[in-house]
Formats: C-alpha cells, sequence, structure tokens
C-alpha cells in the first residue's frame, strides 16, 4: 500500500509518500518514493536556536506545497494513497497542530483512513528502511534536538521508555556548548567534525550517565561544566581550543551513552541495539557503539542511513504503517499534544 506521512514537529516540514508490505514469506518490504524536506534552520540560527512562533509560521507556508510535490514525485495520487500519517506528538504545540490540522483536513476531504504517530516512535522506524531484516524486539536509543530516550521496543507498535533524560537531550547540549563558542545553530554535526582534531582528555568532565541504578542521564551538568570552564577561560582572559572542547565533551557524552545502554541491555536481556534521531548521525557516537558490540559476540548494532537520522516524513509514514496495520485511527477530533 502507498502512504502519505507529514511531519512538522519542530524545524523541518516534510512530507513523504512511501511504499509499503509484506513479501509472500513475510518479509517486510518498505520503499521511500519521495521524502521532502524543508529546513527552516536559516530562519532560527540568527536566534540561536528553534523560535516557536517562527516554525509554526514557516511549517503552514509549506506544508501543503510540500505534500503536492512528494506526490508528483513518487508519481502516485491522492486516490491511491491508503492511509495518511502525520507527527501528532511530541514537539511544538504550534508547529505539530499544522501538520495535524493539515493531515486531518486531507484525509477527510479524500476519505482517506488518518494514522497518528509519535515523533521518537518514527524515529526508531527510520531503521527499518536501512535493515530490511531488522524485527523487534530491540533495544533503541533515541537521541535528538529534543528528545534523549532509552526504549525498549516489545513490538513494531509496542513501546516502553525504560530510561531517559532529566533535564536536557544530547543534541541540545551539544548545540548550546557549540553555541557559547561561537559555532552556528545547530551545532551538532560541526562538533562531530572538529572533535577529531582536538584532544579528548583536554578537559575533565562529569558522565551524563546518572549514578544510580536507573537507566536515566542528566546532560545538563556535562553541559554546565563546559559552559562554566569557557565562562572562567574567557573572564581570565585566556584562549581555548574548541576542538580539544569538542573532543572532550564528545567523549563524556559517548561514555555516558555506552554506560547506561551496557545497562539497558543487561537488564532486558536484548541482543539488538539501534539507535535513532539527529544525533545518531554522530560518528564518535557510531563508532563507540561498533566497538562496544564487536567486543560482545552476542549483540548486534543497528544503525541508520544518516540521511534518515534527522527530523523526515518518510520514518513517520514506516510507523504509521505499523500503526495502520495494528488498527490505530484518528478522527476529526485528533489533536497534537506537546509531551509524549
Ligand atoms: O532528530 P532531529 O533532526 O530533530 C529533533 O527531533 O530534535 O535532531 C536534531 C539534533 C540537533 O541538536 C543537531 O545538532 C543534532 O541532532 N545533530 C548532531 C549531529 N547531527 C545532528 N549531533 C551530534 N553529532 C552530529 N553529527
Ligand atoms: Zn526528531
Amino acid at each position: 500500500m502507498y502512504l502519505l506521512a507529514v511531519e512538522s514537529s519542530c524545524d523541518e516540514t516534510s512530507a513523504a509518500v512511501i511504499c509499503a508490505g509484506e513479501r509472500e514469506d513475510g518479509a517486510l518490504q518498505l520503499k521511500i518514493l519521495s521524502n521532502r524536506i524543508a529546513s527552516q534552520i536559516p530562519l532560527h540560527t540568527v536566534y540561536g536556536g528553534v523560535v516557536p512562533e517562527i516554525a509554526s509560521r514557516a511549517h503552514a507556508e509549506a506544508v501543503s506545497s510540500l505534500t503536492y510535490e512528494a506526490l508528483e514525485e513518487a508519481g502516485v495520487s491522492l486516490s491511491e494513497i491508503g492511509a495518511v500519517g502525520v507527527t501528532a506528538y511530541p514537539g511544538l504545540i504550534g508547529a505539530l497542530l499544522v501538520g495535524v490540522n493539515f493531515a486531518k483536513s486531507l484525509a477527510y476531504a479524500n476519505n482517506i483512513p488518518l494514522v497518528p504517530v509519535c515523533h521518537i516512535f518514527g524515529h526508531i522506524a527510520a531503521n527499518y528502511f536501512t535493515h530490511e531484516e531488522l524485527r523487534p524486539p530491540f533495544l533503541a536509543l533515541v537521541a535528538s534536538g529534543g528528545h534523549t530516550s532509552i526504549v525498549h521496543v516489545r513490538s513494531y507498535t509496542d513501546f516502553e521508555t525504560i530510561g531517559r533524560t532529566r533535564d536536557d537531550a544530547i543534541g541540545e547540549a551539544f548545540d548550546k556548548v557549540a553555541r557559547v563558542m561561537g559555532m552556528p545553530y545547530p551545532g551538532g554535526a560541526e562538533m562531530d567534525r572538529i572533535a577529531y582534531e582536538g584532544n579528548a582528555a583536554a578537559l575533565k568532565l562529569p558522565s551524563a550517565a546518572i549514578n544510580d541504578d536507573t537507566l536515566d542521564f542528566s546532560f545538563s551538568g556535562l553541559k554546565t561544566a563546559v559552559i562554566n570552564h569557557l565562562n572562567t577561560l574567557s573572564q581570565k582572559g585566556l584562549s581555548y581550543e574548541r576542538a580539544d572542547i569538542a573532543a572532550s565533551f564528545t567523549a563524556a557524552v559517548t561514555s555516558s551513552v555506552v554506560k547506561k545502554l551496557d545497562a539497558a541491555l543487561k537488564e532486558t536481556g536484548e541482543t539488538k541495539l539501534v539507535i535513532a534521531g539527529g544525533v545518531a548521525a554522530n560518528s564518535h557516537i557510531r563508532r563507540a557503539l561498533e566497538e562496544y558490540c564487536s567486543r560482545r559476540r552476542h549483540l548486534r548494532l543497528y544503525l541508520p542511513d544518516r540521511a534518515l537520522c534527522g527530523d523526515n516524513a518518510a520514518m513517520i509514514a514506516a510507523q504509521a504503517y505499523f500503526e495502520y496495520k495494528a488498527g490505530v485511527r484518528g478522527d476529526t477530533t485528533l489533536n497534537a499534544r506537546a509531551v509524549l
């Protein structure tokens, strides 16, 4: 079947068409036919972060034309679409409402089933495009600008969040440290690049893995430790190497992530580890997890295609397919929700 999906939870408007189904042997088949993304980053860069009202307006301007472009690129007409998926939660409420209201009208006017999708579970579903053989159950780390959680994926539609950040998300911490060093928003990808040129032992930093028996993180303390260090240096008129800060911060983030994932794998007994979200594009985290899994023969690591790590509607369409098959439907009363 063909699915159309709309994503507008933060600073990317996206519309995608996918073809989803099962082969005769039951194997899943997912194909992206179009995945249009209109990034708002240039609009927000001047403010150093996402401005919710500007985000909502830009979504409203882009969503309709982007959807028709996605259909045209896919070569699929609305009458052939079997379900319309839409990100309904979590995210910026005004931004979400644009996508939800647009998808509701489109589905209602064309008599197509509407399927609300959780943005976080959509990120996880991006992995099914890259790894056709991947099947739940597995453990997933979702790390983005707005969310950081460890999710026990029991089936395609049964998720339990077993660990989470108690304050900042990983991407948010990357972006804030980058901003204090004068790098443009969002600085995560640039931090990844310059960390190769720095000394990871230059700065001793606290762990973000909370030292208790939970699977929770706190990235705020780690971020503040870096920012305080930079402020102290600047008050004393001393300079620093951005690369050293990026390398030290990245090393602290990476070891914290590995520590809690190790505990989560032991606690759940899962043997498959999946990562998802914008920060899943980070090459240092990817490499550390590859090393971690290669030293444990019973574990298998699934890394999403870098192009599908960030916000996009194809991942929402993939999750919409599973939700659709499980009978999940939205109607004209569907509302957006800021929280999970
Ligand atoms: O998933 P996403 O596109 O949006 C949210 O749902 O938040 O994630 C965006 C976040 C930003 O904070 C961005 O700086 C971060 O992902 N990011 C990275 C990298 N690429 C994107 N962080 C670290 N390393 C990267 N390579
Ligand atoms: Zn996201």
